[in-house]
């Protein structure tokens, strides 16, 4: 697996925000769906660094596995209920305030690749948040 490490995250954050990408040098052709990663890392970000100190670090990895990649999003920060976690994913999308959130990735990834292929979120107070998606390989004509 190759690594590719940003360590300059701007003066917003200067060295208080580690940020790493993984990705397996087998999967780098496969295209995401437009918009689908960059809200999962401005909350890992956003909401990940709060109540940490303002200190965290964020990795997203992208592994090989067979017909699809499969990408998590990680922060080591706050973390949530699991059940808000819930909560969180069955809000309708169009209820979200401004921008792109975790409700409207998760309906898009259903929508391109079929109900199997929802955002996992694997969270708990304390203990930052894991935001897994999956995405098959084979070329999508709605990409
Ligand atoms: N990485 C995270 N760590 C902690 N809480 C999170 C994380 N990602 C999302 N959340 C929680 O889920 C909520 C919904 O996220 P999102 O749909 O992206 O909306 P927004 O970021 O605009 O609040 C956030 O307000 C936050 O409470
Ligand atoms: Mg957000």
């Amino acid at each position: 697996m190759s690594t590719a490490t940003c360590c300059s995250s701007g003066p917003r954050f200067g060295d208080r925000l580690r940020f790493s990408v993984q990705v397996a040098p087998e999967v780098l052709p496969v295209p995401v769906p437009f918009l689908c990663l960059q809200p999962l890392v401005e909350n890992a970000i956003k909401h990940g660094m709060r109540g940490h100190d303002g200190k965290g670090e964020v990795r997203v990895v992208v592994r090989d596995a067979g017909p699809e990649a499969h990408i998590s999003v990680e922060d080591d920060g706050m973390g949530m209920e699991p059940e808000r976690a819930r909560q969180v994913l069955d809000d309708d999308p169009r209820n979200q305030g401004n921008g792109i959130g975790l409700a409207n990735v998760d309906v898009r990834m259903r929508q391109i690749y079929g109900e199997a292929y929802g955002l996992v979120v694997e969270t708990a107070v304390g203990a930052g948040t894991k935001v897994r998606l999956r995405v098959p390989k084979a070329r999508h004509s709605s990409l």
